[in-house]
């Protein structure tokens, strides 16, 4: 059985918590955090406690916690024995000052009270030597069917590449739903385009399912629309998006 004390008390900490707990592989020994009304969370299934100075023994501690504060609250373990790891796509392993270092970084977007099902969930690992990267991979398949050795360079390249097809795409549905409210359309209607045109990547590439005016560079269609937008912030991502995806067509056309 593998122990580990997980510090932080935020989406991820709560989602790594509630997979582990549901494995027999895994025992959290302790969740520490500084914020106490968040730590009723864990308290019916482990110990709780806001010292980061007494952290309980065990095998792996998880900082999952803020990107900017992962040094610093690595400082607090620095003498530990125990392999110290983030859960960050972005931070450097060496960023963690403990003995021994690494990062267990799920490939997912959490949100607070949205369950979700780990197993499908990616989890890239990363440590110094080859049993630490073999603890972290029985922790990790503890409670995934997908896990990954990834460098800090590809994890980096990684979290850019989530960074767009997540967190872009996310704030195109945004756009799209501002534009539906302005004009007394309900978003829902969005719903299954939405829903198929993320499931069709699945068997074709991006670049063969784009759709639409700018692939087709249909010049009235993409005037008249930008006509119609009315915030400038909206224009203004239309006009890139649009020659971007004219430029990676153009030579088709
Ligand atoms: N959210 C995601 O989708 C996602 C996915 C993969 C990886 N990650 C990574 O996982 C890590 C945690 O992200 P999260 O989404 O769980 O963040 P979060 O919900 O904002 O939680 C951040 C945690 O860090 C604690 N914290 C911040 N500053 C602190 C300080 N100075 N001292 C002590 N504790 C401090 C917060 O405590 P307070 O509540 O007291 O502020 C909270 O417990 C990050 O490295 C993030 O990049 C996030």
């Amino acid at each position: 059985m593998i122990s580990v004390v997980i510090v932080g008390t935020g989406n991820v900490a709560k989602h790594l918590f509630d997979a582990f707990i549901q494995s027999e592989k895994v025992l959290v020994n302790q969740v520490i955090g500084r914020n106490k009304s968040q730590l009723k969370y864990f308290e019916k299934n482990t110990k709780t406690s806001s010292n980061f100075e007494k952290a309980y023994p065990s095998d792996i501690l998880i900082l999952a916690v803020s990107d900017d504060v992962i040094g610093e609250l690595s400082e607090y373990f620095r003498k530990s024995n125990a392999l110290v790891v983030h859960t960050s796509g972005s931070a450097l392993k060496e960023t963690l000052s403990s003995q021994r270092k690494g990062v267990f970084y799920p490939l997912q977007t959490f949100t607070e009270g949205q369950k979700i099902d780990f197993e499908t969930i990616p989890i890239c690992i990363e440590a110094e030597d080859n049993s630490d990267l073999e603890l972290l991979e029985e922790l990790a398949s503890s409670i995934s069917g997908q896990v990954f050795k990834i460098s800090s360079e590809q994890r980096k390249s990684l979290h850019i590449a989530a960074v767009y097809v997540n967190n872009f795409t996310n704030y195109m549905y945004q756009i799209g739903k501002e534009i539906c409210e302005e004009n007394n359309v309900p978003f829902e209607i969005l719903m299954p385009l939405i829903r198929e045109t993320s499931n069709k990547i699945e068997r074709i590439s991006p670049k063969e399912a784009q759709t639409g005016p700018a692939r087709r560079n249909d010049r009235k269609t993409l005037h008249a629309q930008l006509s119609l937008l009315k915030k400038n912030e909206h224009r203004e991502i239309y006009k890139i998006m649009t020659n971007t995806i004219k430029a990676a067509y153009g030579k088709e056309l």
